[in-house]
This record gives C-alpha cells, sequence and structure tokens, in this order.
C-alpha cells in the first residue's frame, strides 16, 4: 500500500463504522463520514455529517430526572445517490451482491473514491466508481463524481439525488435513550431546472443551515437532457432521474453541493447566500483541482516523512498513518475554521462521540499545529477568550474567584459534561464526576503560553492571552487553602487526568485532595501570571490591574502560593497521584487479565462487578506522568526546587516505571505519553508505545469506538512524538531548541517547522541531523541546538553529528 492511501479491498459491514470515521472528508467547516452514498443511517452504517461548532441543546428524562445534553448535531445527509434498473432493487451495499470492492482515501488529495460491482437480483451488474470531495480551499463546497458503468444490461437506469433532513442523531449506541431530533425543516425545494434546497433549524439553538445540491448526467461527456421525478417529502429533497443505458455504456453523475449557516459572515442569509453561490461554483473537474491545491499546499507544509529500517512494509505501516493522523488533523481544524468561534474537538467534527465537545485535549493538540499553521492556533484560543465571562460566572458560582473553565465545553462555555453515563457492562447509569477535573485550567494557560513562546504574539498576548491566563491564576490561587500543619497550600476535592479515580473508598461526595498534577500546574500557572505582568508592555500591565483589580497583596499571595503548593510523596520519592494514593489496594491484574480478554475499561468492569477503581491503584492515563510530558527534567527541577522539595534525575524514571505499571490505557492519551516520557530513556519502548498510539484508530484498538469519531488527541499527540520527542524541537524562551534523538528502528526523519515568520527544513539520521533555513523575514535565523546557539542565513544547511 502506498505511503498516501488507505485502502480497503474488501467490504466488512461490522468495520463499516471504523472505517467511514478513518474516511471522513472535511475541512474545517464541515465534516462528513465516509458512508456510502447508497446507504441511510442504521446499525452498520452512518452517513453523518458535522458542522464545526454545530451544537443544539435537548433534554431527556432518564431515572426520573430531566437531564439536559449538548450534542453536535447530525446535519442533513448530503451523500444521497442511489440507483437501480427501473423495477429492481437499489443498488446498495445491503440490498446487492458486491461483486468487486475497493474504497480509497486518497490522504494526499483528501479524495474518497468507491469503485464497486454492484449485482441485483436478475444477475444485472453494475460497476460504479465514486471520487468524493469536502473542498479544501472553499469551506462551503463539496461534490462528487460518480460514473456508473452497465456491465451486462441494457435498460432503464433510475438515478436518485437527493438531501435527507430527516436524520437524527443516532451515531453512539450508549447515548440511544436520549432524545435524539435535533432538525426541523423550515424550507425545501425541488424542482425542475434548479438545484435541491433545503434549510433547517436546530429546535433550541436555532442555527439555520441551508444545502443546494445540483446534479448533471453526461454521457460521452454531453450533459442529458432529463425530466426527473421531483420528491419533497417532510425533509427529503430528491430528483429520480431515469436514464436509457447500453450495456457496457457509462453514464457520469456529478452533484456539487453548497453548505451555509445562519452562522456565516458576508452573507445576508443562509438559504440566499447557498443558492446564490452554487449558481458561481464550477463542476467537479474544476473544483477537484483548486481542492487539490489547497492540499498540495498544506502537505507542503506540514508532511512528515519517516524512513523506518524494516524492509517488509505493513497495510498500515508508520508513514501513512502519521500522515492519516495529520490529514485528520487538517481536516478538523484548518485556515476554513478561522473566524468560526470554534474550538478543537476531541473527537474531531467526526462523529458523535463526546458530542463534538472540547476538552484538555488541545494540548496536545496545538504543538504540532502551532509550529505549522500559527494563525490556526490562535483562532483556537480566542474560542476560550470570547467563554472568559462564563468562566468567570462559574467561578463565582463554585465559590472561586477568577474564571473557572469547563471540562467539556461547547457553544457557550458552560459546564457542558454530562451528569450521568451509561456503563453498557452494567446498563446502569452512573454519575458523571469527571467536571471535578479542575486542571482543564492549567491546560489552556499552558496552551496560552506555549503559542506565545513560539510566535512572540505580544499582540495576542497583551490583548487576550494575559486576561485569561490572570483569571485562571486567579482561581488557583483562590481554589487553594492553606494548612497551617504543614505550611503548605493545598488543593482539595478535585480529579487529576486519571478519570479512574473520582473519590475515595467509601466517600460519600466525589474529589481528590492535592493531585500532584493540579498542584504543579497550579504552581506553573501562578509563576507564568507573574511573569506576564513583568513582560507585558507597562502600559497595558496598568490597564488590565486596573480592570482586574489586581492588587500587590494577591500577586503576593500568588507569589507565595507558587513556593509553598504542596506535593505528596510516598515509597521513596513516587510522586503520589494524590493523598492517600498509597493507602489503595493494589490489582489482581492476572486474574482480570484471565476474566476480561481487554481490561482497558477497568472502570466499567469494576462497576459491572459491585467494585470501583476508586479502590485500587490503577489508572486509566497518564496523570503524574503528565508532568514529564509537558516539562523537561531542568524544568520540573526548577519547579520543585521553587516549592523547596527534592528532585532528582532518578526519579524521572522511577515514576515512570510505576505507573507505567498501574496504567490500564483506558484513554488513548496514555499511549502518547508513555512513549514520550520513554523517548530518551528506553528508545525501544518509546517507539512500541508510539506504534500503539498510531494502531489506536487505524486498528480501533479500544474496540468500537473510533466509529463514533477519531480521538484527535491520540492522532496530534502521535504526530508531536516524531516533532518534539524524536526530532527534539522545543521551543523555549525566545529561541527554537533542536535536540534530536531517534529511535533504534527509524532511520530517516524529515519535516518543516515555522517559526516566527521563518520556515525550517529538518532532516535527522541515527548520525546527524541537517537544518535548513527555506525562508526567513531576518537574513539571519538564530536557533539552539543540543546546548547551543547557532546561526543560519537563508538557503543555508548546518549539519550536526549526534
Ligand atoms: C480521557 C480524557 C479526554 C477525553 C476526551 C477521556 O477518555 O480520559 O482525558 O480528555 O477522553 O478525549
Amino acid at each position: 500500500m502506498p505511503a498516501w492511501n488507505l485502502t480497503y479491498n474488501t467490504y466488512k459491514p461490522q468495520e463499516e463504522g471504523l472505517r467511514e470515521a478513518l474516511c471522513t472528508l472535511g475541512n474545517g467547516y464541515f465534516a462528513t463520514r465516509g458512508a456510502s452514498a447508497q446507504v441511510s443511517a442504521g446499525d452498520i452504517h452512518y452517513p453523518g455529517t458535522y458542522l464545526a461548532g454545530g451544537y443544539n441543546r435537548l433534554k431527556t428524562k432518564i431515572a426520573d430526572r430531566d437531564i439536559e445534553n449538548e450534542d453536535l448535531v447530525n446535519m442533513p445527509n448530503w451523500l444521497c445517490l442511489k440507483f437501480r434498473f427501473t423495477g429492481g432493487q437499489w443498488f446498495s451495499p445491503e440490498n446487492a451482491a458486491i461483486r468487486s470492492y475497493c474504497r480509497e482515501l486518497d490522504i494526499q488529495n483528501g479524495i474518497l473514491t468507491h469503485i464497486v460491482v454492484f449485482e441485483d437480483e436478475q444477475g444485472r451488474r453494475i460497476r460504479m466508481e465514486e471520487q468524493r470531495i469536502v473542498h479544501m480551499g472553499d469551506r462551503h463546497t463539496a461534490a462528487m463524481q460518480v460514473s456508473l458503468t452497465s456491465e451486462n444490461e441494457t435498460g432503464a437506469l433510475e438515478v436518485e439525488s437527493a438531501i435527507d433532513g430527516t436524520v437524527q442523531n443516532r451515531g453512539v449506541k450508549r447515548y440511544g435513550e436520549l432524545n435524539s431530533r435535533h432538525l426541523e425543516v423550515l424550507e425545501s425545494e425541488s424542482v425542475q431546472d434548479r438545484p435541491l434546497y433545503l434549510k433547517v433549524q436546530t429546535v433550541q439553538s436555532e442555527l439555520r443551515v441551508a444545502m443546494t445540491a445540483r446534479t448533471r448526467i453526461t454521457r460521452k461527456g454531453k450533459a442529458l437532457e432529463l425530466a426527473p421525478k421531483l420528491m419533497d417529502d417532510d425533509g427529503y429533497v430528491g430528483k429520480r432521474y431515469t436514464v436509457d443505458i447500453k450495456k457496457k455504456e457509462t453514464i457520469v453523475v456529478e452533484k456539487v453541493v453548497l453548505v451555509h449557516t445562519s452562522r456565516d459572515i458576508a452573507i445576508s442569509e443562509c438559504g440566499l447566500a447557498a443558492r446564490a453561490r452554487i449558481q458561481r461554483t464550477p463542476g467537479f473537474e474544476p473544483l477537484l483541482k483548486t481542492h487539490k491545491l489547497a492540499w498540495k499546499q498544506l502537505w507542503r507544509r506540514s508532511d512528515i516523512t519517516l524512513t523506518d529500517r524494516r524492509k517488509k512494509r505493513s497495510d498500515h505501516h508508520p508513514e501513512m498513518v502519521v500522515r492519516l493522523h495529520i490529514f485528520h488533523l487538517l481536516q478538523t481544524t484548518s485556515k476554513q475554521t478561522i473566524n468560526l468561534d470554534v474550538g478543537v474537538p476531541a473527537r474531531g467534527w467526526h462523529g458523535e462521540a463526546y458530542r463534538g465537545h472540547i476538552f484538555w485535549d488541545e494540548l496536545y493538540i496545538y504543538p504540532f499545529i502551532t509550529l505549522q499553521h500559527p494563525e490556526i492556533t490562535r483562532s483556537l484560543l480566542l474560542y476560550r477568550y470570547r467563554r472568559l465571562d462564563t468562566a468567570r460566572a462559574a467561578a463565582r458560582a463554585a465559590g472561586y474567584k477568577g474564571a473557572m473553565f469547563p471540562w467539556q465545553s461547547g457553544s457557550s462555555g458552560r459546564e457542558e459534561t454530562q451528569t450521568v453515563h451509561l456503563n453498557p457492562k452494567s446498563g446502569r447509569w452512573i454519575p458523571d464526576n469527571s467536571h471535578f477535573q479542575k486542571h482543564v485550567n492549567a491546560a489552556i494557560a499552558f496552551n496560552i503560553w506555549k503559542y506565545f513562546e513560539s510566535t512572540g504574539d505580544m499582540q495576542f498576548m497583551s490583548e487576550y492571552g494575559a486576561e485569561v491566563l490572570l483569571e485562571i491564576a486567579r482561581f488557583w490561587a483562590s481554589i487553594s487553602t492553606f494548612n497551617k500543619d504543614f505550611d503548605r497550600y493545598e488543593i482539595l476535592k478535585v480529579m487529576g487526568p486519571d478519570e479512574y479515580h473520582d473519590a475515595y473508598p467509601d466517600a460519600d461526595e466525589p474529589g481528590l485532595d492535592n493531585n500532584a498534577y493540579t498542584n504543579v500546574m497550579a504552581t506553573w500557572v501562578l509563576t507564568q501570571a507573574l511573569n506576564v505582568l513583568e513582560i507585558l508592555p507597562e502600559d497595558r500591565i496598568e490597564e488590565l490591574c486596573e480592570t482586574l483589580h489586581i492588587t500587590e497583596s494577591e500577586t503576593d499571595l500568588w507569589w507565595d502560593i507558587s513556593r509553598k503548593m504542596r506535593i505528596i510523596f510516598h515509597d521513596d520519592n513516587i510522586i503520589s497521584q494524590f493523598e492517600h494514593y498509597d493507602r489503595l489496594k493494589e490489582l489482581d491484574w492476572e486474574k482480570y487479565r484471565e476474566k476480561y480478554t481487554n481490561i482497558q475499561r477497568m472502570d466499567r468492569i469494576l462497576e459491572a462487578e459491585g467494585d470501583s477503581p476508586n479502590n485500587y491503584k490503577i489508572t486509566k492515563q497518564a496523570d503524574v506522568l503528565m508532568l514529564f510530558y509537558l516539562f523537561s527534567a531542568p524544568e520540573l527541577k526548577t519547579l520543585f526546587k521553587q516549592l523547596n522539595y527534592p528532585f532528582e534525575y532518578e526519579t524521572i524514571p522511577k515514576n515512570i516505571d510505576y505507573y507505567v505499571h498501574r496504567t490500564t490505557y483506558g484513554s488513548s492519551l496514555s499511549w502518547v505519553v508513555h512513549s514520550w516520557v520513554m523517548a530518551r530513556s528506553d528508545r525501544k519502548r518509546s517507539w512500541k508505545f508510539f506504534l500503539k498510539a498510531l494502531q489506536s484508530d487505524i486498528n480501533d484498538i479500544q474496540g468500537g469506538t473510533t466509529r463514533e469519531g477519531i480521538h484527535l488527541g491520540a492522532m496530534a499527540g502521535s504526530v508531536n512524538i516524531l516533532q518534539e520527542a524524536y526530532m527534539g524541537i522545543k521551543t523555549r524562551g525566545n529561541i527554537l531548541w533542536v535536540n534530536p534523538e531517534l529511535p533504534e528502528v527509524l532511520e530517516k526523519l524529515e519535516m518543516q517547522v515555522r517559526y516566527r515568520g521563518s520556515t525550517l527544513a529538518f532532516e535527522t539520521t541515527q548520525e546527524m541531523c541537517k537544518i535548513t533555513l527555506l525562508c526567513s523575514p531576518e537574513n539571519t535565523f538564530k536557533f539552539g541546538f543540543k546546548e547551543n546557539l547557532y546561526e543560519l542565513k537563508v538557503g543555508n544547511t548546518r549539519k550536526f553529528h549526534i
């Protein structure tokens, strides 16, 4: 399989959902799953279309409680394109026999192809070749071209092209009991000589979405004059054409689709916009050309090539999967996302799991985007800035100061975490306490700082970033309490990233004390907040202190907390995940491994057994180890020294070993962090974990979750292992530092990054690293390699021996 294609040569109904998610096409404005255009939603197929940030809230009564969820809405299905011989059955994977099959995602050009030979009950065979795009350069446009060849029959072929607005949210089985009808139809039209038209509205958020579709059928390049049967039925608009086709003859159906919403800028009204725009939108071929150009430009910046020593290439070899991950990252958040006021969702716009919500996963996603397309990160950070007031209100309501951002964020920035979730293993609805993960606030502050460090964008920091960071610092100061006994500050009743622990065994209330990750991050945020008040232009500092009423006594408190935060250790320098972690029981891993084939979701297993993960020393994902993921050893040493705690470098491998052995990998983010933290100390294992991170979606190693949406944090995180861990590219202060070290199995790694307006190309092997300055606004570029600083002129290359 070439390194740019994801190919499936057989049809497997049980894998359809997974493949649809992996073959999703999108452009950062909307995305459509890679479902067959001949199917509708059911147990096997799920042709979802989602708008970036297209949310709606619905209430449902569950166990006598009214619960409300905000969902990413499944929008009308524009794919619908069916065909049959008059009087026969529709050709589709379910209705017809499949004589040959190929579904291929061309990652380089963003094209999804289906080539299928169908045979109906009468033995009549049609060869279908479909190419599909969601235009990367024009965010409102999608198109498909379907050539239909009759292999053995002369007759009348019916072709139905439609937009189906009768769809509901049915993509996640666990949500099956929840209300799922998000759309109401506002306008529809199916008339001769005009494109199909449908306008719907989400029932609560009143987001209006207009779609138009123009269908053209040609034979030997000539458009056919046809009078289709018109369909306009309760949200389903379509046209059914009858075309005479001879044996061995081919007809080509072209469908061009336009999507506009009431949130679009530079329009009057979305229906008018979609109808006007389709008039000036060209046909499939010219669209394909400009779409390919947009992807070519994206890959020119973002491609990573890796050459590994293994001669035999497997189907899912790393280079292809890395590209697939970059591809989905760029389809979720692209230039087309800028100005949309959306965040970056944990599961992409690829499915309905986690309802399109924005979590702390940004932490894993930004590093790669920022060094490729910093303007996208800037726009995504503004999504948080615009929700600062809601975060302030949330902090006040909880009795804190500053701003408390939600664990799950959607349209308005209020807390969107569900209050109960279903354990499919026990069938029970269980309280969901994950909103106790206040550490998301530290991630937001960290992301702002890192963006600033990578870009030097003082205008952003000054006008937007600083305010958010300062308000988050204020929140951390107000949630911290002073414990006289220890002469230290503490953070009580929260949750760390490990979602398997939300309470102490037998406690009546959720919450854990002194989660080490949270406490260190809070320390870091308070330190950075003080730093921000030093580096901003003086007049802006004055403005911020006036507006936010920041006083000297408040900054003194920040200073004090950032010197006296409590971190707890056990077993000789093991950083305790939280206070009394050491008192929990060890799990009998062997017993569970024997009893259940997959123990990744130990929370579900234990709950179904009437037990709880809260009783055990097990973690769903990296928690303490996040510290080694985010900070270098010297940075951590400085932080611990600031807190007056010892920190020996030997602490790192010891803690890694301790927690890796207690992780169930219930979150795909664990593979990323574990690969990362071992990148230097155990290159073999690091590579093994990296491969796991690569497999997590393509092989659906969590068993059924990818069909509900990709895991964008793990996808981006795996790419970032190459950039930051193996190539060793890190921003620190005003310098881009490089310190490569490849896993033994990698022969060569090549990539480009953009840093403060300069473009650099990197090529690293086991023996040497070549850095070329491709272009720069300055004549020379200063960078760090290992411990030393060097300069490069535009067009020049420097070679380093490793
Ligand atoms: C993980 C979280 C993550 C969320 C969304 C959960 O399974 O535990 O850390 O933010 O998925 O990706």
